[in-house]
């Protein structure tokens, strides 16, 4: 995979006649489509932070259930992959919409709308702001001790045994089991809730997607029905009974809350979780740094979550407009290379280093702009208290001889991840 030039990307593909052949690449390598056993899965990237690549490239469809879901890409997508271009593309609401992102439901011609994810301001604040109440700092500082317990008692579970499969028994399982908590599921709906969410995220068919689909939708519009009747101090049961500029929320809107919460809070710190570990045992030098100042952890955190931007968002296009000498259309859709932004050398000086005392680390992989990721300031709550839990118990870890290590550069991640260490 390394060695990659522009030339050597380059496909032959129809494409829409206002896109140029010479910008129409093939991107799996870096979109998380191809798994790599490199201790910076993003590195196969790197090259595209060079002055040499055009600014604007091209990825035909990549066809398949995904592309169908997202309701994004259906032509293919212009990718914008420098810092200062990503950053307006998710800053520019005249120019760039959220209406499709991520409306997997579609396939099963459901019409409601992922909400806040898909709506463009101005109609966007009014969602945001009734959701920020339910998860915003001060909220999650309130779940600290909770959060905490729950790490605590999972690390002591394994600290003595030496050994622990990171990716499927702790990383799976820690965060949703925060996230249940803070919706109100049951946790009897654990293994069902990620059974689901893998067939419609990376299920690979279309039938696969579409009953998962109608499984959780079946069960969260049961569950809300429920918490109709019943209600709890949960997310779900103040959705439900929620009003806006004292107007109830309508049972569509109830159902783009439910359900967007559900997918964008499921398997996101999973995926950060294991890519960390996985860092860390590969890099040993991570975990001294770690372990010698814990008072770079929320630093270390913020490097993580830079250089594992484990999605790459999407927009359309509100109208024409000239970009880069491209001739873009009204409904163009652009995806932003989150990996090369992340890396992008004119603004992260040595970006490839892990460096916990960067200074102003803006990344992407919470996006940034209106819909800059909701369940931020959970996540690094969760990561942070992670680390600081771990270290405490755990001494210096590496991979288990034999493991694969495989990952996919991306939400996809790494399924398991053996780590063995001398119990104390
Ligand atoms: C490390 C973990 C996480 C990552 C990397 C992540 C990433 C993202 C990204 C990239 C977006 C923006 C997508 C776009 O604009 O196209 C987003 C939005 C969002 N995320 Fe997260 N997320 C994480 C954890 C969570 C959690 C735990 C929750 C819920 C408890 C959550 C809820 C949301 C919501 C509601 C939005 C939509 C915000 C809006 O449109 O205003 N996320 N997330």
């Amino acid at each position: 995979m390394s060695g990659q030039t522009l030339e050597s990307i380059r496909i032959d593909a129809e494409v829409p006649d206002n896109v140029p052949k010479d910008r129409v690449v093939d991107l799996a390598f870096a979109m998380g489509g191809v798994p790599n056993d490199l201790v910076d899965p993003y590195e196969p990237v790197g090259w595209m932070t060079g002055d040499d690549l055009p600014r604007l490239l091209f990825q035909p469809p990549a066809g398949g259930a995904l592309a169908a879901g997202a309701g994004m890409g259906g032509k293919g997508n212009w990718i914008a992959h420098r810092y200062e271009d990503i950053e307006r593309v998710y800053t520019d609401n005249d120019h760039f919409s959220n209406a499709g992102t991520a409306e997997f439901q579609r396939v099963i011609g459901e019409t409601f709308r992922s909400i806040p994810l898909a709506i463009d301001p101005p109609e966007h604040g009014k969602y945001r702001l009734f959701l920020t109440r339910f998860i915003s700092p001060a909220q999650v500082n309130r779940m600290e001790a909770r959060i905490r317990e729950v790490c605590v008692s999972m690390i002591e579970e394994f600290a003595h045994k030496g050994e622990v499969d990171v990716a499927w028994d702790f990383g799976r399982v820690f965060p949703v089991r925060i996230f249940m908590g803070l919706m109100g599921f049951p946790d009897a709906m654990f293994e069902q809730f990620l059974d689901w969410e893998w067939d419609i995220l990376h299920g690979g068919t279309i039938e696969k997607m579409q009953a998962a689909l109608r499984g959780v939708l079946g069960y969260l519009r049961q569950f809300m029905a429920e918490k109709r009747v019943n209600p709890d101090g949960h997310l779900v049961s103040s959705i439900v009974h929620g009003q806006i500029n004292g107007v109830p929320l309508t049972e569509e809107e109830q159902t783009g809350m439910v359900w967007f919460l559900w997918l964008g809070g499921l398997d996101t710190v999973a995926a950060t979780i294991s890519q960390m570990f996985r860092r860390m045992a590969l890099q040993p030098e991570i975990q001294t740094m770690i372990r010698e100042h814990p008072e770079l952890i929320n630093g270390a955190v913020e490097e993580f979550l830079r250089t594992q931007p484990i999605l790459s968002s999407s927009r359309r296009a509100t109208r024409d407009f000239e970009w880069h000498g491209m001739q873009i259309r009204a409904g163009d859709s652009f995806q932003c290379l989150n990996p090369a932004g992340n890396f992008d050398p004119r603004r992260f000086p040595n970006p490839r280093t892990f460096d916990p005392t960067r200074k102003g680390n803006r990344h992407f992989t919470f996006v940034g702009g209106v819909h800059t990721c909701l369940g931020a300031p959970l996540a690094r709550k969760e990561l942070r208290i992670l680390l600081e839990e771990w270290f405490k118990r755990i001494p210096e870890f590496r991979v288990k001889p034999g493991t694969d290590t495989t990952v996919f550069p991306g939400l996809l991640s790494i399924r398991n991840l053996h780590l063995v260490w001398e119990p104390r």
